[in-house]
């Protein structure tokens, strides 16, 4: 069953038309990658997907509802998860506490909850907190936990944005880039979750990566985009072998074929 389905997705910027007519579905319980050069328009695909960009045209479905142009705290309660290729942890804050900021329908986030809720917010509070400090030893960031998230590695801060998306128990994620300035020890790990993560907790991946190791062992199907658009879709074997997906990334589309 297809849990995402992209559809007929265009977006332009000024003259430049990021995302072409654009459509795929993301079969549930897949761990689908989306690759393409630089500038294919995948990481404004995620941003049309997930409410941060309104599409010039097309329409984005999840479990069978229409999406389009929802807005991205409204995409995240129906279940999407995304983190995004340039980290966004709060870095003034520890680890622990970057977790627990995750919203969520949390009744401790209703600014004005009546007074006598509190013993309920306060439950509520410690339940967040148990749970990060769960997600937190899941990625073996436990001794990090109260350092701030500032003074983290890159790869550090990949796992703490996994760790992030792990809070709220989303039925898919989108990644952008994972796997970007994350050293080989790490990788493996982050490959490791994600397979877990799936595997056991059934959640549906959609990750843009450039490193094709990470791409070939994790992801099927994969998608490949250029100039906007899907140009194929195929497992690991049919990627390498296509013509078009070579051509696409040594620039050829604009050849004479
Ligand atoms: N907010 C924006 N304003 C103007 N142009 C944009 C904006 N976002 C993206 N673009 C342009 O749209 C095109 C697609 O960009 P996008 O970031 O989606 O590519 P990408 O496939 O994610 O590339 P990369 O692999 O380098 O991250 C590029 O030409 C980019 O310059
Ligand atoms: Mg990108």
């Amino acid at each position: 069953m297809a849990l995402l389905e992209i559809r007929d997705l265009s977006k332009s910027f000024g003259g430049v038309q990021a995302v072409n007519r654009c459509s795929f579905d993301v079969e549930e319980g897949t761990i689908t990658g989306l690759i393409g050069p630089n500038g294919a328009g995948k990481t404004t695909l995620f941003n049309l997907a997930t409410g941060f960009y309104k599409p010039d045209t097309g329409q984005v479905k999840f479990q069978d509802k229409d999406i389009t142009s929802v807005a991205p705290h409204r995409v995240f309660h129906a279940g999407i998860c995304r983190t995004f290729q340039i980290t966004r942890e709060f870095k003034e804050m520890t680890v622990l506490e970057n977790l627990m900021l995750v919203p969520s329908s949390q009744l401790g986030e209703r600014v004005f909850a009546p007074l006598f809720l509190n013993r309920r917010v306060h439950k509520q509070e410690q339940e967040v907190y148990e749970k990060a400090l769960q997600v937190i030893e899941y990625v073996n960031l436990k001794h990090l936990a109260n350092e701030y998230a500032g003074n983290l590695s890159g790869g550090q801060r990949k796992l703490v944005e996994i760790a992030r998306a792990m809070m709220s128990e989303p039925k898919m994620i989108l990644l952008d880039e994972p796997g970007a300035g994350v050293n080989p020890t790490l990788m493996k790990k982050l490959i490791g979750y994600i397979r877990e993560l799936r595997d056991e907790r059934g959640i549906t991946f959609l990750l843009i990566e450039h490193d094709m190791e990470m791409i070939m062992n994790l992801c099927e199907p994969i998608i490949v985009m250029s100039e906007g658009t899907k140009l194929m879709q195929g497992n690991a074997a049919e990627v390498r072998g296509d013509k078009r997906v070579l051509d696409a990334y040594l620039g050829g589309q604009h050849g004479d074929s």
